[in-house]
């Protein structure tokens, strides 16, 4: 586990002058703790993060302010930006979410994509309930909040997806309004994936065709996009908007995502030239120029064969982690095709030391690209002891 300085140790002095600022001894205590996060990669395997990267050869970029302020397809007053990467990879993610005009940016993470297509659905129809299974993202009442919009959480059945004939009787009590609808492509619970199409049919069988249905891909679209044989993730199951993180199934060494939606619904929002010369499309001014650089890096390192391959890999850990949790009578459970798997939840200690998350009486071990058979092996080790 990582063991973090004390607050004495990392307190920043009023005054400089005969501090330790700069010194030996703080660049020594950086140095501990980058030591002993990257030693966490022989432990991590109950959280969905890739540590699977090197970005270092991008050094570079840590001298300078670069700012993609405003839209990614309009450049901006301020010249220090890298929005020409920023379009290549959302163009990349276009074509692979299955429509290769769609707009996108890069944000600060999954959450944030999950509110700007939420905000694309309200700003389409300002009366609608906003709907998401209760196995959803915790920040969606939140997003509702946010976006001053009604939320109902729908029950999920036995595969802990939403329930369709649930959502159908919920939006038959509200005859007369629209619907935005969030599916979960894997929830950060156990990988379950909902029915982008089955909710369509259920809000027309209610009486509405005033949808916006947004597809929170943020931590398995990469995976029904790239398993061996793919599931409906996004446009061509018809989602209006599309939120997929960059730090999840790609890697980066900070939180990041993808937003990306039909182009129609971010035309109706865009304010032109206001954002430093550039439109304002997105949610925040100032953007993160960094970002796409790195993911454009691992992209071109990856493409989607290397992609592919990552996610067999993935997907190969989670079977055998499966078996072998089942040999040491753990009662492991796992959503077809996810690379989560649940199991009863062991001792404190073995949790803390795993990073196992726990949600009521099941840990999640969640195949990460950087878990191996070794991991896995070196875990049920640990169990048996
Ligand atoms: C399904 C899902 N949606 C949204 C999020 C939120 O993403 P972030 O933490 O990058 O904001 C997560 C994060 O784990 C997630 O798993």
């Amino acid at each position: 586990m990582v063991h973090l300085p004390s607050a004495d140790d990392v307190r920043i002095p009023d005054d400089p002058t005969g501090s330790n600022c700069g010194s030996d001894r703080d660049v020594a205590l950086l140095k501990d703790l980058a030591a002993q996060i990257l030693g966490e990669r022989d432990h991590m395997v109950g959280f969905p993060v890739n540590l699977d990267f090197d970005y270092r050869p991008l050094a570079d970029f840590l001298q300078v302010h670069g700012n993609n302020v405003g839209g990614p397809g309009t450049d901006s007053e301020y010249h220090l930006h890298s929005k020409v990467f920023e379009r290549a990879v959302v163009s990349f993610f276009a074509r692979l979410a299955g429509d290769d005009d769609a707009f996108g940016y890069v944000t600060s993470g999954g959450t944030e994509g999950n509110l700007y297509g939420c905000y694309l659905g309200r700003e389409r129809f300002p009366e609608a309930v906003l709907y998401a299974s209760e196995t959803t993202h915790y920040s969606m009442p939140k997003i509702a909040r946010l976006l001053g919009m009604d939320y109902v959480a729908v029950e999920t059945g036995p595969d802990r997806a939403m329930d369709l004939a649930a959502l159908r009787r919920h939006h038959s009590s509200r005859k007369g309004r629209p619907a935005v609808v969030v599916a979960t492509i894997g929830t950060t619970t156990g990988g379950a994936e909902d029915d982008l199409a089955g909710i369509r049919g259920a809000l027309a069988d209610a009486g509405t065709d005033q949808v916006h249905l947004h597809s929170d891909a943020a931590f398995g679209g990469l995976i029904a996009a790239l398993a061996p044989e793919p599931r409906p993730w996004a446009f061509e199951s018809g989602a209006d908007s599309v939120a997929i993180s960059g730090h999840k199934m790609l890697g980066a060494p900070f939180p990041c995502g993808i937003a990306l939606a039909r182009p129609e619904h971010v035309d109706a929002i865009r304010r032109e030239g206001i954002a430093v010369g550039s439109d304002d499309d997105t949610i925040t001014g100032s953007r993160d120029a960094f970002t796409p650089l790195l993911l454009w890096y691992e992209l071109r390192r990856l493409g989607r064969t290397g992609l592919q391959r990552r996610v067999a890999h993935c997907l190969a850990t989670a079977e055998y982690a499966e078996q072998r949790l089942r040999e040491e009578g753990l009662h492991p459970q796992r959503a077809p095709g996810s690379n989560t798997v649940l199991f009863e939840t062991p001792a404190a200690d073995i949790c803390a030391r795993w990073n196992l998350l726990t949600v009521g009486d099941q840990a999640h071990l969640i195949a990460m690209p950087h878990v191996t058979g070794e991991h896995i092996d070196r875990l049920c080790a640990d169990l048996r002891t």
